[in-house]
């Protein structure tokens, strides 16, 4: 068992992830529990990780909702049972506290769509532009962004910058595309979309919505425009999940990552809810780096505190002043 610890933590930065055999007779969820209250540890879980991981988990939300919950928390470890950039992105409100991310390579296809070399040269063209990033980048994007935003607090954070003034927004063209339509503001977008958000295929939530007709189609701003354009309701999950509980329908179309149907589920018990199906016969509304996660690696990161999220400080401060000018933002707007 030590050579095999000893091998798995050499393995680690190849894998992503400690590969070491999980008793299949152990009580994760009880072992979990334990890990918690021993080494005074959070796990904040996205609502797209699968559904034991949300249930073990102290806090589920939105990106905004895990970023608060970072900053504020008083535990000595944070687990971060979401991708890179949310785990980062806790690292860099909570320095002093141990940052873990259960599978090292459980990235983003929207914040590798953006490099920040290429981006800045993108940026240097438009010298009088500020630039508003979405939180699905990485700490390098950040540090060359004014403000950082989510899809829960996007439209106050543009509405927050002077009318005269011209923004940048990147990296998913979609969202921007969706807040020039909504805010009315013409920003200049960077091309970057999310592959799971893309894949949602129009014919077939259409087919949906024939045989279906009573239901509302709820769907992420990271959609295409013309999927958006058949959406009832458009938020992010957050948003999302409190419109299926306010909503008085009892079938809904939901046009995001699959995730989210486990809360929407538990949370309704009387209401349908039917995940939109990707343009092919694969499982693709399920994102491939969130699903990454998985409760023994979780067991796992918590037990031999690995992997870790580590980042240079000069970096880190770069990154934070526009994490910080978001969460005072939203605060004053009350989100
Ligand atoms: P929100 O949960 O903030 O809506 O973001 C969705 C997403 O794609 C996270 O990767
Ligand atoms: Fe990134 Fe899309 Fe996965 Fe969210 S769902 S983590 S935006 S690839």
């Amino acid at each position: 068992m030590i050579m095999e610890i000893a091998d798995a933590k050499k393995n680690l930065q190849r894998k992503g992830f400690l590969d070491i055999a999980v008793d299949p007779t152990l009580d994760l969820f009880a072992v979990i529990e334990d890990l918690k209250k021993k080494k005074n540890a959070i796990v904040l879980a996205h609502y797209y990780q699968e559904p034991d991981i949300q249930d073990i988990a102290d806090y589920i939300g939105d990106s905004l909702g895990l970023s608060q919950q970072a900053a504020k928390t008083d535990a000595d470890i944070i687990v971060f049972a979401g991708v890179h950039f949310m785990a980062e992105t806790a690292k860099i409100l909570s320095p002093q506290k141990k940052v873990l991310l259960p599978d090292l390579k459980a990235g983003c296809s929207l914040a590798d769509s953006a490099p920040p070399e290429l981006f800045k040269k993108f940026r240097d063209k438009y010298p009088d532009h500020i630039v508003i990033s979405y939180i699905n980048c990485s700490a390098g994007i950040k540090a060359l962004s004014d403000i950082i935003c989510t899809s829960s607090n996007a439209e106050k954070i543009i509405e927050s910058v002077p009318k005269d003034q011209p923004i940048i927004f990147a990296p998913d063209r979609n969202l921007g595309a969706y807040l020039i339509k909504k805010t009315g503001r013409d920003m200049v977008l960077w091309n970057g979309a999310c592959m799971v958000h893309e894949i949602f295929s129009l014919e077939k939530i259409t087919k949906l919505k024939v045989r279906h007709p009573e239901a509302k189609i709820i769907a992420h701003p990271e959609c295409e425009p013309a999927v958006l354009a058949l959406a009832d309701y458009i938020g992010s999950t957050t948003a999302l999940l409190k419109y299926s509980k306010q909503d008085s329908a009892k079938e809904f179309i939901v046009v995001t990552e699959t995730g989210i149907l486990h809360q929407m589920e538990k949370e309704n018990p009387d209401k349908t809810f039917i995940p939109a199906p990707p343009n092919n016969a694969c499982a693709c509304n399920d994102c491939p780096h969130m699903k990454l996660n998985t409760l023994e690696k979780l067991y796992l990161c918590m037990e031999y505190e690995q992997p870790e999220i580590t980042m240079d400080e000069s970096l880190r401060l770069a990154a934070l002043k526009p994490i910080e000018r978001m969460l005072e933002i939203s605060a004053k707007a009350g989100l």
